[in-house]
């Protein structure tokens, strides 16, 4: 597992800078204090929960969003800094305040780095596909690798919409000016008239199939990195899929499923009337009984509101837990690999019981 150590746990962070990075696009850079460096140290590809208190959102709700971190990983003896990126979505309650109130100076809650769409620097081959902000967590795959590999390559297909609402526009040309002969970049633009040197149009699955061959030896790719919009991700899997590129060597991250928590479902026909969670979390235990329709983080919070999560719709997998024993349908999975499933790992705020006790461990 690839986290900070220990528990993800949320400390407040001072902000060092704000930066715009399009009309709706900013970068929050926070300072990391000497005594948090260890806690905040991040693999490539990780992700970082924010949160807003209940109280300062207007209707005493506390909000937390998740962001990918698009800096690098600093080498052990660089500044303690971290930089993420905060798309605004319209009516989404943490990016307006990201983009309207967050100042210098400011200090914000920010959960340690968690997250598993994520590649430890090591020689070989590396492609991504990403469309619109997924291209946050891949600039700090792709960036650390060059610097940290010198033999090393990397290949970015990016979508966005138009050229004005490109994030990170500097940082991947600036990864193209330093490494020339390492880093490979095909920009597409969905909405942009078709320019000289510039490809336009969608990327589906078709067109992903005949451009990535011609881009570079698909069989030889060590790893693939997909990241944004789940239509995007699915086409370009589809496209891998079709090549036979195998399937661990495959990672994916959805952005944008929707912005809140996932409808809740009827209960199946067979499913137990009366259920009892147990969950284990920071070496404490305790067992509570299952509400009508609530998820299984539901019902620990209610009871231990220090349970792991930040976007409670089965996505940043935040909310994993190890399950001990019963059994439990998941509304939706976009956050954990089939190798995690088959393992026994389940999304607390996607799970159901389908036993009559169910055992949950936050701590594995
Ligand atoms: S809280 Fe994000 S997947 Fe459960």
């Amino acid at each position: 597992m690839t986290q900070g150590a220990g528990r993800a746990r949320f400390h407040r962070l001072r902000v060092a800078a704000v930066d715009r990075l399009t009309d709706d696009a900013v970068a929050l850079t926070f300072a990391v204090p000497q005594e948090l460096r260890e806690a905040y140290r991040f693999t490539p590809g990780q992700h970082l929960a924010l949160r807003r208190a209940a109280g300062g959102t207007g209707d005493g709700a506390e909000v937390r969003r998740t962001y990918s971190i698009c800096s690098p990983a600093p080498a052990a003896t660089a500044p303690g800094t971290l930089r993420v990126g905060v798309r605004m979505v319209d009516g989404g309650a943490f990016s307006t305040y990201a983009h309207k109130e967050i100042a210098v100076g400011d200090e914000v809650e920010v959960m340690t780095p968690a997250g598993r769409f994520t590649l430890a620097p090591a020689p070989g081959r590396y492609a991504a596909v990403v469309g619109g902000s997924g291209i946050t967590p891949v600039l700090s795959i792709a960036a650390t690798l060059l610097e940290r590999e010198p033999e090393a390559r990397f290949c970015l297909v990016r979508s966005d919409r138009t050229t004005a609402s490109t994030m990170f526009l500097e940082e991947v040309a600036d990864l193209k000016d330093r490494y020339p002969d390492r880093f490979q970049l095909v920009t597409v633009f969905s909405r942009e008239e078709q320019q000289a040197g510039l490809a336009s149009g969608r990327l589906d699955t078709e067109r992903l199939s005949a451009l990535l061959p011609a881009l570079l030896p698909v069989d030889q790719v060590a790893g693939w990195f997909l990241c944004g919009p789940y239509g995007l991700v699915q086409s370009a899997e589809r496209a891998l899929r079709g090549l036979g590129v195998r399937r661990d060597r495959v990672h994916e991250e959805i952005f944008h499923v929707d912005d809140g928590p996932a409808t809740p479902r009827p209960a199946p026909t067979g499913a137990p009337a009366h259920s009892t969670v147990t969950a284990q979390l920071d070496g404490r235990a305790g067992t509570w009984p299952v509400q009508d329709g609530e998820s299984l983080l539901e019902t620990v919070l209610r009871n231990r509101p220090d349970a792991p999560y930040a976007c409670k719709g089965g996505v940043c997998g935040t909310c994993r837990a190890f399950l001990v024993s019963g059994s439990v349908r998941m509304d939706r999975n976009f956050a954990l690999e089939p190798e995690e499933t088959e393992a026994g790992y389940v999304l607390a705020c996607q799970s159901h019981p389908s036993t009559e006790q169910v055992e949950l461990d936050f701590d594995r």
